[in-house]
């Protein structure tokens, strides 16, 4: 059975590994696959903890996604958290995603600091954003030839977000 829970420095190389194969694939991650360290997992976790939420879905003992809520640091934008969620190879099209943003949205809409979610995903990746429309997220707008891909092709990034309701979480 799925279940959510805070992510520890324990899961970091889980979470590292899984990264490592979903940017494989162009166009789903930003990073490229050598661009990802695990000290830096084990840092954002610790980060996090205190500063955002940073989750994980768990059956029985395997880690099967990830998710994060990040603020922006200037004083200004410090209401605003950027998403980050990544569910693991051979766990996509069972809830799993679904599972860890309805977790983050519920966090959300019960911390007071969080006035806004945002997002970006390049446009080619339609499952990721079927997920977010399905969960409330609305267009914002949209980065012509922001990424790069390893063949020299480039794609456009949209922009998403969405508006924590106060007072229910
Ligand atoms: C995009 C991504 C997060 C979606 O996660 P997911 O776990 O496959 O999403 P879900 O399983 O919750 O939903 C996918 C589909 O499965 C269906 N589904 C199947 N079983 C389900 C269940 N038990 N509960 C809810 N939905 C279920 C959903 O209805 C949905 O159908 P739809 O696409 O027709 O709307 C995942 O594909 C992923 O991590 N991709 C690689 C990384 C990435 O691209 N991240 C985003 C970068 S911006």
């Amino acid at each position: 059975m799925l279940k959510i829970r805070s992510a520890t420095a324990e899961d970091a190389s889980a979470l590292w590994e899984a990264e490592v194969e979903v940017a494989k694939t162009p166009g789903r991650l930003v990073s490229r696959p050598n661009e990802l360290l695990l000290d830096a997992f084990v840092q954002k976790i610790r980060e996090l903890g205190p500063r955002g939420c940073y989750i994980v879905a768990v059956d029985g003992d395997e880690v099967v996604g990830h998710a994060f809520l990040e603020p922006m640091t200037l004083a200004a934008v410090q209401h605003v958290y950027r998403l980050t969620i990544v569910v693991h190879p051979g766990q996509t099209g069972r809830g799993v995603g679904t599972a860890l943003l309805s977790h983050l949205q519920r966090w959300a809409a019960g911390a007071p600091a969080v006035g806004k979610i945002e997002l970006l995903v390049r446009y080619t990746n339609t499952d990721a954003i079927r997920l977010y429309q399905r969960l409330g997220f609305t267009e914002e707008g949209r980065f012509k030839d922001r990424v790069r891909l390893p063949d020299g092709e480039s794609v456009d990034d949209i922009a998403m977000a969405w508006f924590p309701p106060k007072g229910t979480g």
